[in-house]
């Protein structure tokens, strides 16, 4: 374990209980076994479909959820079940952006009094002042043009500005970003981003920064974590994730990313056939099984687990090692001479490791 660590997840789980009859429940195991650590001043990616539990694992660790099972560390301090009348330090110091900056800000306020009321709820004087510098830190400046506006006059960027404005004024340490650009114009995203990153440094922040988005990820992230159905199966360096995947799915999710080249827009691209399995009821071994174009009979027998394939980089696959170049193939439609492997074509859907 390292202290040094903003947020150290170990072997988290949430299991919802789901009703399926007047007095029947049963598990749904949203996160089902996650061990990752976030150091201070650094971003975390945490990737994958809809539904793999990626919002469940970021409520966690702010503890807006009691865990199932498994640990949580904040600076060292262990936080798994402290009851919230002493977690108010916590609450300073952890914080979450929202994926839709209007359900997230309350219609009847104005900006001013948006960002000011955690400084009131923490009992903080000299707020007018740290609201000033929090809207110019998002660039809503001149501060005086947006102060006393309502969150229905401003654009979907500029929300999201006011938002993230409010996340900082406690001066906290550590940030979950859940889809923070989805739902804002495109044009807004890259500034957003770009605000988030800087500020990042500025004030050395641990973020994880969710998102369906692997190209947003690599921009934003220092290390990635794809997750699928509860689990974390491929962690790395942003850039080595991407750039050679070490899963079948992590290479599925890249191969699934549009073309921003738009002489290449009519290119069919290859998406992840099948939906995510219910995790009600996930499949036995490898849980990517069902969908996965190498899945052999260990596959389907033996749950593959998260190991150090080569120096840094995790991934859960029985055979990481032998599908690399598959697996290049079949994310960039190419082999990466860089990677100083040979051109193969891709071995189709029943290839034998
Ligand atoms: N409060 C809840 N009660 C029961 N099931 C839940 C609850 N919240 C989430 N789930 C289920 O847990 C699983 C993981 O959901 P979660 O929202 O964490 O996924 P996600 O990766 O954030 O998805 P998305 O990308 O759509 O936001 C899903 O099957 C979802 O239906
Ligand atoms: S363990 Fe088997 S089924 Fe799972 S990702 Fe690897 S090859 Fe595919
Ligand atoms: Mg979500």
């Amino acid at each position: 374990m390292n202290m040094a660590d903003v947020m150290l997840i170990e072997d988290i789980r949430m299991h919802y209980q789901v009703r399926t009859g007047i007095f029947k429940t049963i598990p749904l195991r949203a996160v089902d076994g996650v061990t990752l650590a976030v150091p201070p001043g650094q971003t975390l990616g945490l990737v994958g479909e809809s539904g793999s539990g990626k919002t469940s694992l970021g409520k966690l660790t702010l503890r807006l959820m009691e865990p199932t099972a498994g640990h949580l560390y904040f600076k060292g301090k262990e936080i798994t079940h402290v009851p919230e009348g002493r977690l108010k330090w916590f609450r300073r110091e952890a914080q979450m952006i929202f994926q839709d900056p209007f359900a997230s800000l309350d219609p009847f306020m104005t900006v001013d009094q948006i960002v000011e009321e955690p400084l009131i709820i923490h009992r903080i004087q000299g707020r007018e002042s740290k609201v000033h510098r929090a809207l110019e830190a998002v660039r809503l400046t001149p501060v005086e043009e947006f102060i006393n506006k309502y969150p229905h006059m401003l654009s979907g960027g500029q929300r999201q500005r006011v938002a993230i404005a409010r996340t900082l004024i406690l001066n906290p340490s550590y940030i979950v970003a859940d889809e923070p650009v989805s739902m804002i114009d495109a044009s807004s995203r890259v500034s957003v981003l770009q605000i988030l990153s800087r500020l990042q440094k500025e004030y050395n922040l641990a973020f994880i920064y969710i998102t369906h988005d692997v190209a947003t990820a690599r921009y934003f992230s220092d290390r990635l974590a794809v997750m699928y159905l509860g689990k974390i199966v491929e962690m790395a360096a942003a850039d080595e994730l991407i750039s050679t995947p070490l899963h079948p799915y992590t290479a599925a999710l890249i191969a699934a990313v549009p073309d921003p080249d738009p002489t290449n827009r009519l290119t069919k691209r290859r998406v992840i056939p099948g939906e995510p399995p219910s995790p009600i009821n996930p499949p036995p071994g490898c849980r990517f099984h069902p969908r996965c174009p190498y899945a052999a009979k260990i596959c389907r027998d033996e749950e593959p687990p998260l190991r150090e394939v080569e120096p840094g980089r995790y991934a859960a696959c029985h055979f990481s090692e032998k599908l690399q170049d598959d697996l290049l193939t079949l994310a960039h439609g190419h082999v990466d001479a860089s990677s100083g492997r040979s051109a193969q074509p891709p071995t189709g859907a029943s290839p034998k490791p």
